[in-house]
């Protein structure tokens, strides 16, 4: 994995395809593993809303990866063969990570209330593992692919696979994906997102969007009660 810190985001008219989402991604991974740090085992409530929130995360997850998988890399390794070999590599350990936290938490949710404690424990601790793994392997993709993606396709083709991308999201899938993404910007970068959603769709369908991720008596340009729901 590369951990050198030489950011090469893109500052240039080429649109990165990882910047908004990764960003989201640290953010709901940080999330996740402050909650599971602060559930208490004792509290059979707590135990069961926090391993519902880890099986929805993980689920978001996969979908991310499946996404990159079949929406970027395939395309990519295609005009590049092996570029993108590193981060499918990195896919691999994230599905077998997924694959043990599900049974990790699983074990959670079998263990008497006496054991349920160092199950929570060996839950915390190997999520903390993957998200030191995921924050690595993000950055790579930011500062290695991206940059390669930059030289060998053009500002438009760019633009058509993260069409691709977006319009191959159900709004079901989209929900959750904006909500972190949203909370995770920053307030130009929120606006700048909210205002070209409201601009790319009908008037109904942005206000179903903005209901689900908001409330529904969101009003538009209001970022102050945004940024309370959702940061
Ligand atoms: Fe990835």
């Amino acid at each position: 994995m590369n951990a050198n810190t030489d950011f090469k985001t893109a500052e240039t008219a080429v649109r990165d395809l990882y910047y908004a989402v990764h960003k989201g991604l640290r953010l709901a991974n940080a999330r996740m593993l402050v909650a599971l740090g602060q559930s208490d085992p004792a509290d059979d409530g707590e135990v069961g809303a926090v391993l519902g929130k880890l099986a929805h995360h993980l689920d978001i997850c996969l979908y991310h990866l499946k996404h990159e998988n079949a929406r970027i890399h395939a395309v990519v390794d295609a005009r590049v063969p092996g570029a993108s070999d590193h981060a499918d590599e990195d896919h691999e350990h994230h599905l077998a990570s997924f694959i043990e936290l599900r049974q990790l938490a699983a074990a959670v949710s079998a263990a008497t209330v006496d054991r349920r404690a160092a199950a929570m424990r060996r839950l915390y601790q190997r999520f903390a593992l993957f998200v030191a793994e995921d924050l690595q392997h993000m950055h790579e993709e930011e500062t290695r692919l991206m940059p390669l993606i930059a030289q060998h396709f053009s500002a438009a083709e760019i633009d058509g696979i993260e069409h691709a991308i977006v319009t191959s999201i159900t709004p079901e899938v989209m929900v959750p994906f904006m909500r972190v993404m949203l909370g995770a910007a920053n307030r130009s970068e929120r606006i700048a997102t909210v205002t070209g959603l409201k601009a790319g769709m009908p008037p109904e369908v942005f206000g179903q969007m903005a209901a689900a991720l908001v409330h529904p008596q969101w009003r538009h340009d209001d970022w102050d009660e945004m940024e309370r729901v959702l940061c």
